[in-house]
């Protein structure tokens, strides 16, 4: 398990490329399995999850070729419905293979994703949705059974926009029979890259990115060579250690609409921000002023995935900001962590009330889920002193190459095995 070192109090200078989003990549991937000819899905981040996501639709028969910045995926010798037990323990998304493999198979067996780090996780949004669209499904012994000898287009209203739970029934609807209508559908920028990137597969779909999704189901779907969206998360989280530690970056990439909740919360901060197409430039003087309230929502409000991260810039701003997480149960593990750093938190519930201090000192912390230990590592290149972040396997999930980005825009961080 490593740990990162990290001596605070370098401002950062410089530019920043992002990954391929991991949200958007992972649908993706489960995706190629719609089709027998070759996918191509370029600029794929080294990450754990995407990694479990190739070495799922292996497991189930494809060809994989991993080369450094591109995954090249023959899915022609796919044969097995059932997603393997053990890498849905490992990885949540697998997930989305149910609507992929039931199209391709007309039968899907997955174990039941328990619970993760952060809440219950639940999926009857998911399954609800299938059934709408004629997948009968059965729950036992810990595992989900899908049979649908046939997928019939239908009319389908989510109680609540989930990212998953949309991209699931596109999946299982994009070769059904007939029209299918997604209301309520999440509007994440995610979901249009997996429009663009099935439509470029020959499938006929519009209206992601608003909350009516329109699916025409066609016979079949054509291989294709992709370049995904990138990792907003990612830019989201370097920009806010930038404005916590003081300098000036660019992040390239990740076009400002596709963080706009971020950087309204941010100019509220103090920071001075310009765009240019998908370049973004911070420039902070590293003492910010608190915003009042911050809630986490569905795109395109504040999204869930930074909370953690902003947070810590709160520990250190003038003022208080109280912050509602509105998605997930547990998703303040962090918190503890930051107090060992000296931070005012108090947390109750979904609600979390942060007075700012004067500064965090070094400490030794441990990440306990993925966005929750970028947070830490924001917190340790801001507070005085020298910082260990303990059990990394947790942003090695999402974050390509964390230590060498941050060591290029002048950050004291190693990484060290033990
Ligand atoms: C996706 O998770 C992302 N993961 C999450 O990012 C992100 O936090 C989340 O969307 C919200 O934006 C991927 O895309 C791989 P949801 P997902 O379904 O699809 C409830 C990260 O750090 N819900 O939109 O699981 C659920 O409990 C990860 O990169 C149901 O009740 O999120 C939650 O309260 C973490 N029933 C809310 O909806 C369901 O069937 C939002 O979940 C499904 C969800």
């Amino acid at each position: 398990m490593d740990k990162f070192i990290i001596d605070g109090g370098n401002r950062l200078y410089g530019e920043v490329k992002m990954q391929s989003a991991k949200n958007t990549v992972l649908p993706l991937v489960a995706a190629s399995v719609l089709t027998d000819e070759q996918v191509t899905i370029r600029s794929i981040p080294c990450i754990n999850d995407v990694e479990n996501m190739l070495r799922i639709l292996s497991e189930v028969g494809c060809k994989i070729q991993r080369k450094t910045d591109c995954a090249v995926i023959d899915s022609s010798n796919a044969v097995s419905h059932e997603i393997p037990a053990r890498l849905t323990k490992e990885l949540r998304s697998s997930v989305f293979m149910l609507g992929s493999v039931l199209t391709r198979f007309h039968q899907a067996k997955i174990s039941y994703p328990g619970g993760c780090d952060i809440g219950l996780r639940p999926i009857d949004l998911h399954l609800n949705g299938l059934k709408r669209l004629g997948v009968e499904i059965i729950e036992k012994d810990g595992y989900i059974h899908c049979v649908a000898e046939k997928l019939i287009g239908a009319e389908i209203l989510l109680d609540f926009p989930s990212v998953g739970a949309t991209e699931n029934i596109i999946l299982a609807a994009v070769k059904a029979q007939g029209i299918t209508v997604i209301r309520n559908a999440a509007k994440e920028p995610e979901i249009v890259d997996l429009q663009n990137f099935l439509n470029a597969m020959g499938a006929k779909i519009k209206g992601a990115g608003g909350s009516t999704i329109v699916i025409e189901g066609v016979k079949r779907l054509h291989g294709v060579d992709y370049t995904p969206i990138g990792d907003r998360i990612e830019a989201g989280t370097y920009l806010i250690a930038t404005a916590s530690c003081g300098g000036e970056i660019q992040t390239e990439g990740v076009p400002p609409e596709n963080i706009a909740a971020l950087l309204h919360k941010l100019r509220e901060n103090g920071c001075k921000i310009h765009t240019k197409n998908d370049k973004i430039i911070l420039q902070s003087n590293g003492n910010l002023k608190s915003v009042d309230l911050v809630e986490t929502m569905p795109f395109p409000g504040f999204p869930t995935d930074m909370q953690a991260q902003y947070a810590t810039l709160c520990c250190t701003c003038k003022g208080t900001t109280l912050i509602v997480e509105n998605l997930f149960e547990t998703r303040y593990r962090y918190a503890a962590e930051l107090k060992r750093m000296g931070a005012d938190i108090t947390v109750r519930d979904r609600a979390a009330l942060i007075r700012g201090v004067e500064k965090l000192h070094g400490a030794q912390v441990t990440a306990s889920d993925l966005r929750g230990g970028a947070a830490l590592v924001v917190a340790a290149l801001k507070a005085e002193g020298q910082s260990c972040v303990l059990d990394l396997s947790h942003v090695d999930r999402g974050y390509a190459d964390f230590e060498g980005k941050l060591k290029k825009l002048g950050a004291k961080i190693r990484r060290v095995r033990i």
